[in-house]
């Protein structure tokens, strides 16, 4: 019997108009599909698609911690493993939600290590959270002959200083409980002064901040977008 197909689906940032017309169609083809989650509540990625699921679907949550100290949870994506490949071995296509783009720092990766030399995979690119930020803020992220660099904010500050260093555009990604040494790292490299927060963009909870009028924890679904010059188009 041949194998199903696993479907990496990039399910965009936020807001289900952002979804992919791939996405959607490979959403009303398969059977299974699975989902990273929090430990309790509902799952981001999960509730952006939830318009578009038109069926009843066997659904495979991947419940596991927010907290960035605690990745990889080896066991858990090894009991998810297990399920999806027994669908798969069986014909059945699934298809696993990817919050934003599927490969751009996605749980994805976890189980994608895990079955990708095995299966037949489709991955299904979605729009990632730094470009539905910087639409949200009004700012082009980079131009002419800029680089433009993508920071985890859980990078210790000598490690973030050093790169921002290198760049004349700067996001900052899981910034998280990260922002006060994120902020310290921007103003030592001389990015702090038009520097922005943007949470839980493209949603009905999108806020925007200066980074210094930023809530402090930040919340998980959080971005700072900073620009050497100001803007990319001075
Ligand atoms: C594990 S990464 C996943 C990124 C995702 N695959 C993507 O393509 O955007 C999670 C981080 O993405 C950022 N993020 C994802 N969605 C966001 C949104 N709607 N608004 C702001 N930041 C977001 C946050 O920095 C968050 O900590």
């Amino acid at each position: 019997m041949k194998n199903g197909t696993l479907y990496g689906v990039g399910v965009g940032p936020g807001d289900p108009e952002l979804m992919t017309i791939k996405a959607i169609k490979i959403l009303s083809s398969v059977n299974i599909i699975a989902y990273p989650a929090p430990e309790e509540g509902a799952s981001f990625a999960r509730e952006i698609v939830s318009s578009n699921l038109k069926k009843d679907y066997t659904e495979i949550p991947i419940r596991m911690p927010l907290n960035a100290n605690n990745f990889p949870i080896d066991e858990i994506y090894e009991q998810a493993t297990y399920q999806i490949t027994t669908y798969l071995e069986q014909g059945i296509d699934v298809a696993i939600l990817c919050e934003g783009d599927s490969f751009f720092y996605g749980s994805f990766l976890y189980l994608y290590q895990r079955l990708a030399e095995k299966f037949e995979v489709v991955v299904i690119p979605g729009v990632s959270s730094p470009m539905a930020c910087a639409a949200a803020l009004g700012q082009p992220l980079a131009a002419r002959n800029d680089a433009l660099i993508i920071l985890p904010a859980t990078l210790p500050e000598e490690s973030l200083i050093e790169r921002m260093n290198l760049a004349d555009s700067v996001v900052i990604i899981k910034v998280g409980r990260h922002i006060s040494k994120a902020i310290a790292a921007l103003e030592k490299s001389g990015l702090a002064k038009n520097a922005h927060y943007v949470e839980r963009a493209t949603t009905s909870n999108q806020r925007i901040f200066d980074i210094f009028k930023a809530p402090s924890p930040a919340a998980y679904f959080s971005i700072i977008i900073a620009h050497r010059r100001g803007s990319a188009w001075r």
